[in-house]
């Protein structure tokens, strides 16, 4: 073959290439949520993309096609492909500033209502439930809390549940801590174990974890508070809407919706049903 067509041979793979591996990815979506109920077709695709390929080359196989083949005959393939399309990365205190805001400007709120409720939508493996509960522990207010911890991972969600972990994290867990006003030693929290630290029993009395998926179930109670932080910056504008309808309508009024440090109600269409309480730690209030 002439170099020129070869060139043109490159151009042609080139183009139709990405055309076909747009096709893959759209069978691959569309087979998962056929088959096994869970849907992604409204994820972002750029990150989408990359997250799919890491988890073919760690299945080791060639194309999509092959991957959605692994994954409709094999369900363990299945749950690994959701556990890495999840990214399960999170930390107590995350964005502490946010914890000590919180702790100035709705704690105040929270204390006149006679029983709370508070949603982490997309918890992870936890540490920000068990921020929580610490927070509403100090401030006298989690006797009258429920905090509801979901996740489409069951996976992240069993680990949630067990409050095991790493005791290498406790340093930056307790630096985190501090920074978001609080005042105890943070060790009075846990029990080390070997590599590990386990959370106090009494801080799990009031969690509920459960399965929610954000993308195709719906609203299961009525909240003062819902947290869903990190989550949605994976979502395309039309999930990232459904999933704010979802949570107007499970926030009361003058609910709180946090949202994470790259996020904002602006740019949604219920951006005027709510008001800002603190722009920086996207903090904000149902109104309408
Ligand atoms: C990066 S973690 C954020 C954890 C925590 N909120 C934080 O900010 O540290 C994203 C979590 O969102 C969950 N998630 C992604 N898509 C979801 C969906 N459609 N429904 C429920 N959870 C979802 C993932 O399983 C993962 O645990």
């Amino acid at each position: 073959m002439s170099s020129s067509g070869r060139a043109d041979e490159k151009e042609w793979e080139g183009s139709h290439g990405e055309e076909l591996e747009q096709i893959e990815i759209e069978l691959l979506l569309e087979g998962v949520h056929r088959f096994y109920g869970y849907d992604f077709r409204n994820y972002a695709l750029p990150s989408l993309r990359r997250r799919i390929w890491h988890h073919a080359h760690a299945e080791g196989v060639q194309t999509i096609s092959a991957l959605l083949e692994k994954v409709l005959h094999d369900r363990a393939c299945f749950e690994r492909l959701i556990y890495n399309l999840s990214i399960p990365i999170t930390e107590m205190f995350r964005d502490p500033q946010l914890f000590l805001t919180f702790r100035q400007k709705v704690v105040p709120m929270l204390r006149t209502y006679p029983y709370i409720r508070i949603w982490h939508a997309g918890c992870s493996t936890g540490e920000e439930v068990y921020s929580m509960a610490i927070l509403l522990h100090e401030e006298g207010l989690y006797e009258k809390s429920r905090i509801y911890a979901t996740d489409m991972n069951a996976r992240s969600l069993q680990q949630a549940k067990e409050g095991v972990f790493d005791i290498k994290r406790m340093k930056q867990y307790t630096k985190n801590y501090l920074e978001a006003g609080g005042t105890r030693s943070f060790s009075e929290y846990y029990t080390a174990k070997y590599n590990s630290v386990i959370f106090q029993p009494f801080l799990k009395k009031n969690m509920v974890f459960a399965e929610h998926n954000l993308a195709t179930d719906g609203s299961f109670n009525e909240f003062n508070v819902i947290f869903c932080r990190n989550v949605m910056i994976y979502f395309n504008d039309e999930l990232r809407d459904h999933v704010h309808g979802l949570f107007h309508e499970s926030l009361s009024h003058f609910g709180i919706l946090v949202l994470g440090s790259k996020e904002s109600i602006h740019f949604t269409s219920y951006s005027d049903s709510y008001e800002t309480l603190d722009r920086a730690e996207k903090i904000y209030r149902k109104i309408k």
